[in-house]
């Protein structure tokens, strides 16, 4: 029995959250590896819906242990919050079935405050971010100046390393015309928020090392996609963690043999939210009927996402540079009753041709998608189970794109429904 780990293969947005809903039921822990709240997730249970962000998704099922490992950033005010949400809708989140790494790094309200002033200012490059503190937490971390969840746990020692991280804030906040930072309020907030949070933290490698060790079947779930991957996406305009399936194992503390499958979710088009280079991006009628049909809004800032076709050089890159065993395909009914689809290829970019996109390509200028024409389908593939049910034109688009990509499609989704799937792999079997 293999665990899984699921991630995006494009720029997030994929539509993962009635597959990752269809894992987790079978899966007894789920693992978040990286990211934070800026993630958003949507599971529709028996009707319900629920909008996750840092909560994994096992925290909706009953008798299914959800863990936040150390690759997350953690805002403890935003986790008590959406805690309290989902409670409002019944659910119980408990120390018996939510465990938060000790060794997870905070994101602290001077975070959000710097990343939303960088957003806002008019100098220097704008990402596009959540502006949840994302970006500026893991420079922290890796700046060796974080407080972390266990630093909730010594409420003692909480003003000598708020004054530490503060050194370096406050700094930055006088250079960027921001008020100081004051560090009895943070203390403060921190030492009231502490208490609520420290049932929850745990030493998460040990925790999934005996998961293990009992037969248990783990499910790491991604967040964002591999094109937002600090190192493998669209640099700069990406998020600041790794969000391909290598990182499950760093992410969670768990042996570079923690996952044997990787299952990559894949929109049968393509989206993005925020700045950056799209190069199959479409700003006339036809994007515009994909986000229409795509409902395609952000969950967690309710931003319209730029659409465009599927680009099946940029996804067989991210699939080889995530190792991705097999894909998802998600939302193909929304492609129904289009004419004709293009599907891109490669690229020219300054006269040359490529057929992966190179490091280093700015914002669009220049880069020109090289296209295959494909037919449309007038029938609906809503709903269908099969093969047999799809139409032979949405067959064909299928097919090509699987072997585009040069990896299989281990299922087909075919509406937010559970049950409407073609089912070819399951992932937890060998
Ligand atoms: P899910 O898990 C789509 C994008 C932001 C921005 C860039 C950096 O729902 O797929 P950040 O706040 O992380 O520093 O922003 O990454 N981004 C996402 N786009 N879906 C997400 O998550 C995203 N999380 C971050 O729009 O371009
Ligand atoms: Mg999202």
């Amino acid at each position: 029995m293999a665990d899984v780990a699921v991630i995006g293969a494009q720029w997030g947005d994929e539509g993962n959250g009635k597959i990752v809903d269809w894992l987790s039921a079978r899966a007894d822990v789920v693992v978040r590896f990286q990211g934070g709240h800026n993630a958003g997730h949507t599971l529709v249970i028996d009707g319900a819906v629920y909008k996750l962000s840092l909560l994994p998704s096992g925290v909706v099922r009953g008798g299914k242990l959800s863990v936040i490992g150390s690759g997350v950033v953690v805002d403890p005010f935003a986790l008590i919050a959406e805690i309290a949400r989902v409670e409002s809708q019944g659910v119980k989140v408990t120390p018996d079935n939510l465990a938060v790494a000790e060794n997870a790094t905070l994101i602290l309200p001077l975070h959000q405050e710097l990343d939303q002033m960088r957003e806002t200012s008019n100098s220097g490059v704008r990402i596009g971010t959540t502006k949840r503190g994302i970006g500026p937490a893991y420079e922290d971390r890796a700046g060796r100046r974080a407080l972390r969840v266990v630093d909730l746990l010594k409420p003692e020692e909480l003003p000598a390393k708020v004054e530490n991280i503060l050194v370096h804030h406050n700094a930055l906040r006088r250079g960027f015309g921001l008020a100081e930072a004051d560090a009895g309020a943070l203390v403060a907030a921190l030492r009231e928020i502490a208490p609520k949070v420290a049932p929850f933290a745990k030493p998460v490698w040990r925790v999934l090392d005996e998961a293990r060790k009992a037969g248990k079947r783990i499910l790491f779930e991604g967040a964002q996609g591999v094109l937002l991957d600090v190192d493998h996406g669209t640099y700069p305009y990406v998020t600041s963690s790794n969000t391909v399936a290598g990182h499950a194992a760093t992410g969670s503390g768990l042996g570079p043999r923690a996952v044997g499958y990787v299952l990559g979710i894949v929109k049968a088009y393509t989206t993005r939210v925020g700045e950056g280079p799209f190069p199959t991006e479409l700003t006339d009628a036809i994007g515009e009927r994909l986000g229409e049909r795509g409902h395609e809004f952000g969950v967690v800032t309710g931003r319209k996402r730029r659409c465009g076709w599927f680009d099946a050089a940029l996804v067989r890159q991210s699939l080889k540079v995530a190792g991705v065993d097999g894909i998802a395909l998600t939302k193909l009914d929304v492609l129904d009753g289009f004419e004709e689809l293009k599907v891109g290829v490669g690229y020219r970019i300054d006269g040359e041709v490529y057929d992966y996109l190179p490091a280093g390509v700015g914002l669009g200028a220049g880069i020109e998608p090289v296209y295959e024409t494909m037919e449309g389908w007038s029938g609906s593939t809503a709903r269908a189970r099969s093969w047999a049910e799809l139409p032979a034109e949405a067959v064909k688009y299928v097919r090509r794109l699987e072997e585009l990509i040069e990896t299989p499609v281990a299922l087909v989704s075919t509406s937010p429904e559970r049950e409407d799937v073609i089912l070819m792999k399951d992932p937890f079997q060998d």
